[in-house]
């Protein structure tokens, strides 16, 4: 293998891994050195968490072997892969809310942790904290943290127990462009320190820019281990998907025309969550995209518009009804529904079945007198699961079993099943592969040639500048422009939102 010639930290020979029918692993060989960044790549399913998984001793092998500095372990779990020096940020994690930032990074690092004097974990921390350089404030409560701080966190934590091996779990997934560039510096920072960081990500472009070396997952196989100065992302694409890719994005469908009913009407919204003044209008059979930076007040109005949070000011109509104060249940029965950005919190119950969860959302349309018509539920659950094209196709299996990306098409799903009029979409292809990111791209044109209702939140702001018929640009809770995509381009929807001047260009 060409790369770094860092010594080998980890390697795995022929590792198996099964999960019930499903083949997670399979004869997955690889190694993993000191000063290295090394990502992992692959479709949704390919097996790239159960691989960071087995590497981090969470996980153990059905068969094959894990060598850690040359010689073979015997037994394999979190506790003796820590003490190895290899630890995992989850994809969910792990932080004690109400413990302070010191606290966290040291709990469990020693026996007896709350005995530790103040002033030492201070100074500890300190030159661990200053060692990265995060600044991180270490009497803050980590449940005051915004993601990003919990992740350095995390971080902090793992270098306090000694890591050599660290693997982060689409660790930039719900960060800012900013807060993502800063960790692309950590990521280096900890490899030239002489780690190995692990770095699995759907951000093609981000891996390109920050790994040594670079592996394909499919079908839960290694396909290729590419040295990243070498690769191109077309061959990275064709090597995950094994062939190649079609054109990103479907055709924009047709505009609706000016006799199609504006189903959703906000003015002036106002709430108490962060959003200040914002008005839109999205049309039966329109695609309509907010454009705003993370944390502009896109979120919580969409919230506030499906019922979630209360609304402070402002108008906020539902076809020809007046839709303030309504909840989540009655939006839902009228045909507004949501999808929200947070797939575990708000959306899914992973113990149940996808065609539970997509029952769940849709009892009132499905009930018969009381009597939920289960054959109906099911084949309504297939049909969705194929044409999502959710991986593993068994909508009886629980959701909590399916890869991150295929739980965000059943979300989808659950969404789609309750029949729609006006449908949110909340950052629909988070942590979704390129390949089921242009399905779910037809899929939300499809829906505008249906005639649903379309309103699209993404970071990546691509997805609305080639789907959306308009766009509005969101900044510190206020909407204050609207664009048509196609006579615009990215770069300037980016000054724009960069070089703000507030009130400059209220929307009408
Ligand atoms: N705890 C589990 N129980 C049952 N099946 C599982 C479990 N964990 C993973 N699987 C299955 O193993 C396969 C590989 O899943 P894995 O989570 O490793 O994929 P991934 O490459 O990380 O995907 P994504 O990009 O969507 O996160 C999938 O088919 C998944 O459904
Ligand atoms: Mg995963």
């Amino acid at each position: 293998m060409t790369g770094p010639t860092g010594s080998v930290l980890v390697e795995l020979r022929g590792v198996e891994k099964r999960f019930g029918a499903t083949h997670a692993l399979d004869a997955v060989s690889l190694d993993v050195r000191a000063g290295e960044i090394h990502a992992f790549v692959g479709e949704n399913g390919a097996g790239k968490s159960t691989l960071g998984k087995v590497i981090a001793g969470i996980y153990s092998a059905d068969q094959g072997e894990v060598f850690v500095d040359g010689a073979p372990v015997e037994r394999w779990n979190p506790g003796i892969a820590q003490r190895r020096g290899i630890a995992m940020i989850a994809q969910e994690l792990a932080l004690v809310p109400d413990l302070t930032v010191a606290q966290n990074v040291f709990l469990g690092a020693e026996q007896h942790w709350l005995g530790v004097e103040r002033r030492n974990l201070d100074a500890r921390f300190a030159a661990l904290d200053a060692e990265v350089g995060f600044g991180l404030d270490p009497h803050a409560r980590v449940r005051d943290l915004r993601i990003a701080d919990k992740q350095k966190v995390e971080i902090l934590r793992s270098l306090a127990r000694g890591a050599r091996v660290i693997v982060m779990d689409e660790p930039t997934s719900s960060l800012t462009a900013h807060e993502m560039t800063q960790l692309e510096d950590l990521m280096r920072t900890l490899r030239d320190r002489g780690c190995c960081v692990i770095y699995v990500s759907h951000f093609l472009d981000s891996v390109l820019g920050v790994a040594d070396r670079i592996t394909v997952m499919r079908d839960g196989r290694r396909i290729e281990t590419f040295d990243a100065a070498a690769v191109r992302k077309h061959d990275l694409v064709t090597s995950m998907l094994g062939r190649e890719m079609d054109q990103a994005y479907p055709d924009r469908p047709a505009a609706p025309g000016p006799d199609a009913p504006v189903l959703l009407d906000v003015q002036h919204l106002r709430t108490d969550t962060g959003v200040e003044d914002m008005s839109f209008t999205v049309r039966a059979g329109e695609i309509v995209g907010l454009l705003g930076l993370v944390g502009s007040g896109r979120t919580e109005c969409l919230r506030a518009v499906f019922g979630l949070d209360a609304i402070v000011e402002g108008e906020v109509r539902f076809g020809d009804l007046d839709w303030s104060g309504r909840s989540p249940k009655q939006s839902i029965d009228a045909g507004l529904v949501l999808v929200s950005e947070d797939r575990h919190k708000d959306g899914l119950v992973l113990q149940r079945s996808v065609r539970e969860n997509i029952a769940l959302a849709s009892l009132g349309a499905r009930a018969r007198g009381g009597v939920i018509d289960g054959r109906r539920e099911r084949s309504v659950a297939e049909e969705l699961s194929r044409a999502l094209e959710i991986r593993p196709l068994d909508p009886e299996l629980p959701v909590g079993w399916f890869s991150g990306g295929n739980q965000q098409k059943a979300l989808l799903g659950k969404a789609l099943a309750a029949g729609p009029k006006a449908i949110i979409l909340d950052e629909p292809t988070r942590g979704v592969d390129v390949g089921a990111k242009r399905t779910i791209y037809e899929l939300i044109a499809r829906l505008a040639e249906e005639g649903i209702a379309v309103l699209l939140i993404s970071s990546e702001h691509e997805e609305i500048m080639e789907l959306a018929h308009r766009a509005y640009l969101v900044s510190d809770g206020r909407t204050f422009a609207e664009i048509v995509p196609v006579q615009t381009t990215v770069e300037d929807v980016l000054f724009r939102l960069f070089h703000v001047t507030p009130g400059e260009e209220a929307a009408a």
